[in-house]
């Protein structure tokens, strides 16, 4: 499928010519024009249901959106990804995160190889390890059970499992603490081996290369620690891997019979369904994780069989289009009003940075439009005493995206109505905002004097007409979070496809890894520092001086 520039497209051009008018209405007036905006513009999907009414846009405007999509043959390219065509194009590689949700019966040929007795066989033995591990079943060197699990990993084998078990932590097993290490600043491992006792703790070292530096020297550091109350017969009951690497698994010194494996057409930031989810199977039980696994495929069939227009991956994703490439648009910001899903904004940030943080198109022509955006965010409500001042007042236009569950795990019956009515006053708020006559009616009703009202009136006037979606679930659950994060990987692949480019690679975390290899040993004085510029060659003197080096 070869693609003219996006901006070439004739319904790119189309959406540029209806963004003139588009760009000057308020959606105050779409609302009180379009009663029922509510019902037109929101849908159900896979235990999800989103609400797109408070955008920038009409009927017109959607449906240049979706015949945008089909000009770049959004479905031709879902297609090929789910049957494993190597989409993947600057490593090779299919890209079948979804197979890893598919059902036991589901028949996937990749590379000539059937796929789906493997991705099961896997499945099982998670399953049957964490239920080992659960049950007090496996024990450690000193013939106890397992208290503590510390999954060292980074990016996708750390993000998704730290994430999803957060997400579900009301599932998770008592008594079994999940510790989640990533970071190659020891303050990271220090802090977390400080509080365990190396007889109760199995360690989950997480890498699908099994080469990436953060984890193999966290990993190698955990062994010493481990190592020097135990030794090496016993290691095997105290450290498991997941990896697609079995050669440097043995190597490390870690039986492969606890090696739990996955495949090359896994990227790391799709990989929390594969055994890198180990941790989440170890929290909630290998049912919750099916559970969740579930929920994903859910979504994966509504993706792959509802017509664009009531699709919703495409609607975020198509929506996502037109506020960067036609509003200009940034940054997006991800507003989950649930405490348990305070990693998730951090997740999507890899998710859909890593994914479509790309300048050239997939046949390595730079790009001639904006492609993804920053994504950040915190929880409600306390974003909405930090940054969203910014979103309300601030001078860019900054979508939003809530996400909130109708029910809570908790109970604490009152504080979810305070919740949710927060949540959705703020996308109210961003909406409607707040006009100068409605702002001197309230200042006049004070009793203050007119040149206090005149001072006053504007900082108080809220222009509104700022966009958000709304995400409902009904409870957070292994289903519903499982169709949430398959939602949002499915919004940014239909991105990228229009864009043009390839979501599914990470070059740019190439040249600093490189780079840091070269520096290390210079910091540690075992090599002349090379000539960098003066600022890195200053910093690496700083360095050494102070390490004494
Ligand atoms: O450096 C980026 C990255 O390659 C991510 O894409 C990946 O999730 C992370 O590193 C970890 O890689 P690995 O699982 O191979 O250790």
């Amino acid at each position: 499928m070869h693609l003219i520039p996006l901006t070439d497209a004739p319904a790119f051009q189309a959406l540029r010519r209806h963004y003139d008018d588009a760009s000057d209405w308020h959606m105050r007036d779409l609302f009180s024009h379009q009663p029922e905006r509510f019902s037109r513009m929101s849908l159900d999907a896979a235990g999800l249901f989103l609400d797109y009414s408070k955008n920038r846009l009409d009927d017109t405007t959607l449906s240049l959106l979706m015949e945008l999509a089909r000009e770049r043959h959004v479905e031709e390219h879902r297609d090929a990804m789910f049957a494993g065509e190597k989409i993947n194009t600057t490593e090779g590689r299919s890209v079948l995160h979804t197979a890893l949700r598919a059902p036991r019966d589901r028949k996937l040929v990749v590379n000539g190889q059937e796929v789906m007795q493997e991705v099961h066989a896997v499945l099982d033995h998670v399953g049957e390890f964490a239920e080992r591990v659960r049950s007090g079943k496996w024990l450690g060197r000193s013939s106890r059970p397992i208290t503590d699990i510390v999954n060292i990993g980074i990016g996708g084998s750390d993000l998704g499992p730290e994430m999803v078990c957060r997400a579900l932590r009301s599932r998770a097993k008592q008594g079994l603490n999940l510790h989640f290490v990533a970071n190659v600043d020891g303050h990271d491992l220090d802090a977390v081996l400080a509080k365990l006792d190396p007889d109760t703790t199995l360690f989950v070292v997480a890498s699908k290369t099994f080469t990436t530096r953060e984890t193999m020297l966290n990993a190698q550091s955990a062994r010493d620690w481990f190592l020097q109350t135990g030794n090496e017969a016993e290691l095997a009951k105290h450290f498991v891997a997941v990896s697609t690497n079995a050669k440097a698994v043995a190597e490390f010194g870690i039986d492969t019979e606890n090696m739990f494996p996955f495949w090359d057409w896994v990227g790391g930031r799709y990989s929390v369904w594969s055994a890198i989810g180990l941790p989440v199977a170890l929290a909630i039980g290998i049912d919750g994780f099916r559970e969740f696994l579930a929920g994903a495929h859910e979504m994966d069939r509504h993706f792959r069989t509802a017509p664009l227009e009531r699709n919703m991956p495409v609607i975020l994703g198509m929506l996502g289009v037109w506020y960067r490439n036609f509003f200009q648009c940034g940054s997006l910001s991800i507003a989950p009003y649930h405490q348990d899903l305070a990693q998730f904004p951090a997740y999507l940030q890899q998710l859909d940075m890593e994914s479509n943080g790309k300048q050239v198109s997939m046949i390595g022509n730079p790009v001639d439009i904006a492609t993804g955006p920053l994504v950040w965010g915190d929880v409600g409500t306390n974003g909405q005493h930090a940054y969203f001042q910014l979103l309300h007042l601030g001078t860019d236009m900054v979508p939003v995206d809530f996400i909130a569950a109708l029910k809570p795990t908790h109970v604490l019956p009152v504080h979810h109505a305070v919740l949710l009515a927060n949540c959705f006053a703020q996308s109210e708020a961003l909406m409607r905002g707040k006009d100068a006559a409605e702002v001197r009616a309230e200042l006049a009703s004070q009793g203050i004097t007119d040149d206090e009202l005149a001072a006053l009136l504007p900082h108080k006037v809220f222009p509104g007409n700022r966009p958000s979606n709304t995400i409902l679930m009904d409870q957070l659950t292994p289903p519903t979070l499982g169709a949430l994060i398959a939602l949002y990987e499915h919004k940014v692949f239909v991105q990228g496809v229009v864009w043009g480019i390839n979501s599914f690679d990470q070059w740019g975390v190439e040249l600093g890894k490189v780079l840091a290899k070269n520096i290390e040993p210079e910091i540690n004085g075992s090599l002349r520092p090379e000539a960098h510029d003066s600022s890195t060659n200053g910093l690496i003197a700083r360095a050494k001086a102070a390490l004494g080096k």
